[in-house]
């Protein structure tokens, strides 16, 4: 039996399939959803964004929610722990024509957690019920919520949460198999998320962690029997993953892509890019999305060094138009530090 499902659903909402697209802060803003739209990931997470930013009109906020109908389906996330913002906040999100609207319980970030948002949530399982039911209660569209383990190895709550979650109405739950002690260090523990699943009635669970390929997907699914799958770390650079994992989860190959495959998607990326963002912005931000694309292919070390020093989207797209392509070989992996940021 295959694990990949389509169509899935999330409550009443239909989506494509059951291979999902995580919010990563500060990377999967407009141009990286553009470019992962193409491949039809089956829902698409903006990058968080705070409750009460958006109950007071933030237009800072709003512009990260922009998003256009190939984005479709789309999922936003809302930060933040007070009840009373909570229904407010998922409306507005519901109001933008959000699909599905996400409560976010496990940024790690002192500055998030300090006011008890985010990961903090999770030493109070109770309050993530009442923030839960009113999102319930003032929206038509899922409610879904994002989790951690819990908040260190000693605290592990993520099945009582998933009982909550599901108790006040949320229709799916993601578990993310690490702690927030963890942060994003070490392998994440895929015990936890087939824990959450054995309490699951009717909510589904998405396993999260770790999920970067068709071989690590398939496992989530064996291992946790989880319902859907969602990849953050793994869509960096590799905008087309859900395609490599639906198509080994259906037995059918999956072939490498190739440099000049790669560096045509970075093209496409980088003028993305280019359309949305201010001319510094471009250049700041293709100096990782860059490395993103060649991370760990051998003789690529030059183009990712003088990437990760671009000041101008017209040294961007010299270094883009440029790439070596036929002089390397693709065989071989680069495990060498480079400048690159791994992260955002
Ligand atoms: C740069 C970065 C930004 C992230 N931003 C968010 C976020 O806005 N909301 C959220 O729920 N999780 C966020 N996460 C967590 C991921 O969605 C995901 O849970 C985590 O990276 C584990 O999955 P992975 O092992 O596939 O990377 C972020 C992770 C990274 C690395």
């Amino acid at each position: 039996m295959s694990h990949f499902k389509t169509p899935f659903f999330i409550g009443k909402c239909e989506l494509p399939n059951n291979i999902f697209y995580a919010p990563l802060a500060g990377c999967s803003d407009f141009p990286f959803r553009k470019m992962s739209s193409k491949y039809h990931p089956g829902l698409m997470f903006c990058e968080m964004v705070k409750m009460d930013a958006l109950v007071r009109h933030d237009q800072n906020t709003f512009h990260m929610l922009d998003y256009d109908k190939e984005m479709h389906p789309i999922a936003g996330q809302l930060c933040g722990s007070k009840p009373e913002l909570a229904g407010k906040a998922a409306r507005i999100i519901e109001e933008l024509g959000f699909d599905t609207v996400d409560l976010n319980c496990g940024c790690p970030v002192d500055k998030v957690t300090k006011d008890g948002s985010g990961s903090g949530m999770l030493k109070h399982p109770e309050l993530i019920g009442e923030v839960l039911a009113n999102m319930v209660a003032a929206v038509r569209i899922p409610v879904t919520v994002k989790i951690r383990a819990g908040w260190d190895e000693t605290q592990i709550n993520a099945p009582q949460i998933t009982q909550i979650a599901e108790q006040a109405g949320a229709a799916a739950i993601c578990i993310h198999g690490r702690t927030r002690k963890q942060a994003y260090k070490g392998p994440a523990n895929w015990d936890y998320i087939k824990a959450c699943k054995a309490v699951a009635r009717t909510i589904k669970v998405i396993g999260n962690g770790d999920v970067l390929d068709g071989p690590s997907a398939q496992r989530m699914f064996e291992y946790t029997g989880c319902d859907a799958v969602l990849v953050a770390r793994g869509t960096m650079g590799h905008p087309w993953v859900v395609e490599d994992i639906i198509k080994h989860l259906l037995g059918q190959d999956v072939g490498e892509r190739s440099l000049e495959e790669r560096r045509q998607v970075l093209m496409e990326h980088f003028l993305h890019t280019l359309e949305y963002h201010h001319a510094r912005r471009v250049a700041v931000d293709m100096r990782r999305v860059g490395c993103w694309y060649f991370k760990k292919s051998a003789g690529t070390r030059s183009f990712r060094d003088a990437i990760s020093r671009a000041d101008h989207p017209d040294v961007v797209k010299e270094l883009i138009l440029n790439f070596p392509v036929e002089s390397l070989d693709t065989a071989t992996v680069d495990e060498s530090e480079d400048n690159c940021e791994q992260e955002c």
